[in-house]
This record gives C-alpha cells, sequence and structure tokens, in this order.
C-alpha cells in the first residue's frame, strides 16, 4: 500500500502522490467514469481532463489555451515573465504564430533520414551496454540499461561532453521532478542556477569551436535574415536535453518491465522479431510516459466545468490512451493492435518533434536486448521504482536473466 494523502481525486488530485506515481490507472479509470474534468487547488489550482475527447479538444486548441509553461509546479508564469514570443523552451512553450518558426527550425534534424543514419551508433551503443552486463545473472533493466541509450544519442547529437551523463540526469531530476518546491526556490534552480551556466558554457564553447552538431547549427541557424537570440539557443538546447532524454528512457523501461513480467509476449516478441515496430506502438499506447500542461489562456467551458484564465491544466496523453471508447479493452497489451492512433506523442501543433527518434531508440533498444536476453523475469516486482511528475517511467527494474 502507498502513502496517499489524497482523499478524493476528483477534487484534490495530486499528480505528484505516491499513489498516482505507482500506479495512475485505476485513478483515471474511477475518474473517467464519475466526472471527466477533475479538480485541484494545489499548484494555485489546476484542472485534470482524462478521457480522449477531453485531452484532445485542449490539445488542439490554442486559442485558449497556452502553453506558456508546460510543467506544474507552483511557479504561474504570466506572459512578462518570459522573453517574449519565445518562452523559456522553443518550440514547446511557444504558442503560434512564433511556434511554427521555432518548431520548423528543428524539423531537419529529426527527419526519418536524419534519423536513419543514427542508428547504427544507437545499435552499437545498446550492444555495449549489452556487453557490460555480460556474465551477471541480475541487472537493472532501467540502470544499467534503459537510461544511458537516449541519453548517450542526444548528447552525441548536441556534441556535449559525454562523461557529463550524470550532471544531465541531475538537471532532468531538477527540472521535472521537484516540482512541489516553493516557487522562488523553482525559479533559481530552473531559471537562473547552474543548468543555465552549463548551457552557457557548452555553447560558448561551440561559438568558440565551431563543429558539425545541433548546437552549432543553432548557433548559425537564423529567422528571417535574424541570427537566434541567445536565450532561444539555449531554451532550444533545453528543451532537447529534458524532451529527448527521460521520455524515451522511460518508454523503454516501461517495455521492459512489461516483458519481464508477461512470459507469452516476451517469447512472441523474441521469436516474432518483425512484430516489434508494432509492439512498440502499443508499448507507447499502453505505458506512454508523457503528461504535458498547459495554462487557461481565456476563460473557457470544458465538459461543463469553467475554467478561468490563468489556470493550470495537465494533459495526461497515457489516460486518453486508455480510454475505452477508443481503444478496445484498453488495459491489455496487444503487440499486434491493429488502427492504434494513439496520443502518446500528444496532439496537434506540438505533435512530438522527436517521434522518429525515440521510436527509432525503441525499436532498436528492445530488439538488442530480446536478441541478447530472450529469457528473462523481473525478479521483485515490489522493488521496481517509478518517476514522480509529468514523466512517468521505472527508475529501478531489477531483472533475473536465465541462464
Ligand atoms: C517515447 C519518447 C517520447 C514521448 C512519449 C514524447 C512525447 C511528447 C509529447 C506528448 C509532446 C507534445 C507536447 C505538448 O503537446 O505540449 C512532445 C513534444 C516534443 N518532443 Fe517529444 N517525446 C518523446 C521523445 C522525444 C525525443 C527523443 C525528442 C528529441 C530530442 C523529443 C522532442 C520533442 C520536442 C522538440 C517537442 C516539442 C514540439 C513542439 O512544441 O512543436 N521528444 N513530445
Amino acid at each position: 500500500m502507498t502513502d496517499s494523502k489524497v482523499t478524493d481525486w476528483a477534487t484534490d488530485f495530486d499528480h505528484t502522490d505516491p499513489a498516482w506515481v505507482q500506479d495512475p490507472y485505476p485513478i483515471w479509470d474511477d475518474l473517467r467514469s464519475r466526472c471527466p474534468v477533475a479538480h485541484t487547488d494545489r499548484y494555485g489550482g489546476a484542472w485534470l481532463p482524462v478521457t480522449h475527447r477531453g485531452v484532445a479538444a485542449v490539445a488542439y486548441d490554442t486559442e485558449h489555451f497556452t502553453s506558456r509553461s508546460v510543467v506544474v509546479s507552483n511557479v504561474k508564469p504570466g506572459p512578462e515573465d518570459l522573453p517574449a514570443p519565445i518562452g523559456l523552451a522553443p518550440p514547446i512553450t511557444s504558442d503560434p504564430p512564433f511556434h511554427s518558426l521555432a518548431r520548423r527550425l528543428l524539423l531537419p534534424a529529426f527527419s526519418p533520414r536524419a534519423i536513419a543514419a543514427l542508428e547504427p551508433m544507437t545499435r552499437d551503443l545498446c550492444r555495449e551496454l549489452l556487453d557490460a552486463t555480460g556474465g551477471r545473472s541480475e541487472i537493472d533493466a532501467a540502470v544499467d540499461y534503459a537510461q544511458h541509450i537516449p541519453l548517450k544519442v542526444i548528447v552525441g547529437m548536441l556534441g556535449f561532453p559525454q562523461e557529463d551523463a550524470d550532471i544531465f540526469r541531475r538537471f532532468i531530476h531538477m527540472v521535472l521532478e521537484s516540482v512541489d518546491m516553493p516557487a522562488e526556490a523553482r525559479i533559481e534552480q530552473v531559471e537562473r542556477g547552474e543548468i543555465v551556466d552549463y548551457l552557457e558554457e557548452q555553447i560558448a564553447d561551440h561559438q568558440a569551436h565551431p563543429r558539425d552538431d545541433l548546437t552549432s547549427f543553432l548557433i548559425a541557424a537564423e529567422l528571417d535574415g535574424t541570427r537566434l537570440a541567445p536565450e532561444m539557443v539555449r531554451g532550444t538546447v533545453l528543451l532537447l536535453m529534458i524532451a529527448g532524454i527521460d521520455t524515451t528512457w522511460s518508454a523503454i523501461g516501461s517495455a521492459l518491465w512489461h516483458l519481464g513480467l508477461h512470459p507469452g509476449d516476451r517469447k512472441r516478441l523474441s521469436a516474432e522479431p518483425e512484430l516489434l515496430p508494432s509492439a512498440v506502438e502499443e508499448f507507447l499506447r499502453a505505458y506512454a510516459p508523457v503528461t504535458m500542461a498547459r495554462m487557461v489562456a481565456q476563460d473557457f467551458e470544458l465538459e461543463g466545468r469553467s475554467l478561468r484564465e490563468g489556470d493550470w491544466l495537465l494533459l495526461p496523453f497515457p489516460s486518453a490512451n486508455r480510454d475505452p471508447s477508443v481503444f478496445p479493452e484498453p488495459d491489455r497489451v496487444i503487440l499486434d493492435r491493429a488502427d492504434n492512433r494513439h496520443a502518446a506523442f500528444g496532439l496537434g501543433i506540438h505533435r512530438c518533434l522527436g517521434s522518429n527518434l525515440a521510436r527509432m531508440e525503441l525499436r532498436v533498444a528492445l530488439g538488442e536486448w530480446l536478441a541478447r536476453y530472450p529469457d528473462f523475469e523481473v525478479s521483485d516486482p515490489s522493488a521496481v521504482t517509478w518517476s514522480a511528475g509529468q514523466v512517468r517511467g521505472p527508475r529501478s527494474i531489477p531483472v533475473r536473466i536465465a541462464s
């Protein structure tokens, strides 16, 4: 049993509560059946639609909802608190019309062709990580494997030092998991402190020594004939670091956790690797890691609830993916599920720009793991731990490898 502090999820939800962190699906099921838009006074007031229809209505509506801040915390920025029109981490924190400019800039780096070119090195990386586990019968599938893959790939794309992996992990924790700290301390940590210092140091190094990577590309890039503002370069790099790492690490981890608990699916996927692309989509649907947030830009009626300008709203794409009115048998993982138009990568103009990269990393990571370890199981399900906040994934998955 978890030590939950919430008595009614419809009127007092908390996405950092231990019960939500441990297993949010029963909470969303319950809310879907009796209160499709929940509310909490926590974090200065926030809403939570849980149906696919409610989540989609908000995600497609950029007039009534702003992406000014996409992580619910005790810091509620007003438009004047952020560099306009860029936001803190473009394009994810940008609204139209600037959003499309910031997004277009990044598209070539994440095109199917650009990502296909990264596949051989991603495969080598997975094999090296598996080599390093060789001979042990107990492995942590999250700590020894999943967490390293997206981190090393994005650090390589940005041209940052690979040995800074631990620093990156700490920054991600600071941005995504420390959301319930007091406002002033959070602003200091996320917008002024060592994260900014680190990024500025890396950017200055790239300015002095340009090379063939994404950071140098952003420094040299132009919008309407003008170089990008320094806060735009820094914000974009910050976004790629945050968006590209623990999202995919969580998705790889959840898939391995599932396979380690469901021998039927594990055996089938090991025997039929051609199922990997559809299995990846199904893992993304069933264990979608990312819940986004919006702020209400103009008062709005959502499914009978009156939302007020300045309120937070959580967008739980993982709950939309378990809506039985859209996905038959939503709680069952069906490796070859037909018609799987899931919302794990979001809906609307902010739809994930890194989806080609994430899919490639998932397919390669799972394929290489199963080729090396076709027979494994989660050794102690109660020892599995999950991240708190808006990106959900296992942070420790002890597994036993069959000899
Ligand atoms: C399984 C892994 C991933 C999942 C589930 C995921 C999910 C999402 C979601 C739900 C959004 C929509 C945000 C919104 O509506 O506000 C998004 C946006 C975004 N993602 Fe991902 N993501 C993943 C991996 C990646 C990777 C590897 C990258 C690249 C480094 C990336 C870069 C981005 C960017 C740049 C955006 C902002 C797009 C925009 O605002 O136009 N993501 N992602």
